[in-house]
């Protein structure tokens, strides 16, 4: 689908290497994306620029990756109607629990999708945003069945391959 429908941005350049891995999700489904180095803290004008024209720019869902006191989902949620999704970032000091809870633990009345730390939390936002997004494009949601029959498949693949290492460690 050419016109972009999600925007993914992220606190900072350091969060790039995590917020990837939901780019590549996107590509997979061939969804359309931009991508933003937008800070909560560091450039809340931007912030807040970004959240008010989002909707308008034809944008359908934003993924916020941010670590650490990690305000960029919520500071978004606030301001526009579209659903956000919100990637903690693994952090040195707390391991990124901190990030976790300041993306969550969001008030009454504007919710933010609370996906997993790191790597993990970034690909399923991208999918979760494909779910979303499936509701209306029948395409997207065959390519996220798909994509679930594709990770099935390879956790029988991966259970057939230590069954057949296990037979053999038995017979030998
Ligand atoms: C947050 O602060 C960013 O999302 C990043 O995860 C964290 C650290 O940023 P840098 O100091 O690496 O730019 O705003």
């Amino acid at each position: 689908m050419s016109k972009t429908l999600v925007g993914i941005i992220m606190g900072s350049d350091s969060d790039l290497d995590v917020m990837k891995k939901a780019g590549q999700i996107l590509d997979k489904f061939l969804i359309s994306y931009e991508r933003n180095i937008i800070s909560a803290h560091r450039t809340p004008d931007m912030a807040h620029e970004y959240a008010v024209n989002a909707e308008g720019l034809g944008l359908e869902v934003i993924i916020a990756g941010a670590g650490g006191a990690a305000h960029l989902a919520g500071v978004i949620a606030s301001l526009t109607p579209l659903p956000v999704i919100g990637v903690p970032m693994h952090t040195q000091s707390l391991g990124g629990i901190d990030s976790l809870l300041s993306t969550a633990q969001m008030p009454s009345g504007v919710p933010v999708a609370t996906m997993a730390i790191g790597n993990a939390g970034a690909k399923n936002a991208a999918i979760l945003a494909a779910q979303i997004l499936g509701v209306r494009f029948p395409d997207i949601r065959e390519k996220v069945s798909a994509y679930k029959k594709e990770i099935a498949e390879q956790v029988i693949e991966k259970n057939k391959k230590l069954q057949d290492e296990w037979c053999h460690t038995k017979g030998s």
